[in-house]
């Protein structure tokens, strides 16, 4: 198993993470694991269960059983299937997000997806998206990257992306979530969002995503020719 390549893509929200990811599995033919959406998954499927959030039990529980299928068969975006409901566009408001958010503080819920993310890993290779994918659940991966941008070029790319989707946000109360969600990801005493020592950091700020995708891609191919 070992022996199968893992790109850990490591980040804050907002950071590319996602868009570069799957555009670099895609290039490199590798599977690829959105790992924030198994954490709104199972946030989601707590709310709509209508979990106590300070009802750990129950969330780890939550953890345990929720099925969420990637369904990739179509030539858009993979749709995220959770226990049977197609969920892809709740999954992205900020409600879910700060569901994930709150139920990823909790090590038991963490300790719950370490065997599902793992099961990613599948030849010939893995891109793995997240904040804790290079220090944590694959710790031996071959490359790592911490990918970073500006929080306010991270609260105008959101903006436009909700916006593009006719969702109605304001600006200045999206970077304050997500001012709020770097410090909880950051602080929390399970797998605080930080660079593996390993890791090589890009930052994007200002910078095309076309040309982001050719530095993560070249980082891979220099490290192979080697
Ligand atoms: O990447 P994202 O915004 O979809 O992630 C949603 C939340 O899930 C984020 O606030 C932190 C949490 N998360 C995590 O703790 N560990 C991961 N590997 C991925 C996401």
């Amino acid at each position: 198993m070992s022996t199968i390549p893992v790109l850990t893509i490591d980040g804050p929200s907002g950071s590319g993470k996602g868009t570069v990811s799957r555009a670099v599995a895609d290039r490199l033919g590798w599977h690829y694991l959105d790992s924030g959406a198994l954490y709104r998954s199972v946030g989601l499927a707590a709310s709509w269960a209508g979990v106590d959030f300070s009802d750990h039990a129950s969330l780890v529980r939550c953890a345990f059983d929720t099925k969420v299928r990637f369904d990739t068969s179509g030539d858009d975006e993979p749709r995220v299937i959770v226990n049977g409901v197609d969920a892809t566009d709740e999954l992205r408001t900020e409600t879910a997000g700060a569901a994930a958010s709150a139920i990823a503080v909790i090590s038991e819920v963490r300790a719950a997806l370490l065997d599902k993310q793992r099961a990613f890993r599948r030849r010939p290779g893995l891109v793995a998206d997240g904040r804790d994918m290079g220090t944590v659940i694959f710790p031996d991966a071959e490359f790592k990257v911490f990918l970073t941008a500006s929080a306010q070029e991270r609260a105008e790319r959101r903006y436009n992306q909700l916006k593009a989707k006719g969702l109605a946000v304001k600006m200045d109360s999206l970077l304050r979530e997500i001012l709020a969600r770097d410090a909880r990801d950051a602080q929390r005493a399970v797998a605080p969002l930080r660079p593996a020592a390993d890791a090589i950091t890009v930052d994007s700020t200002g910078m095309p995503v076309e040309q982001v995708i050719d530095r993560v891609l070249s980082l891979v191919q220099t490290k192979r020719g080697r």
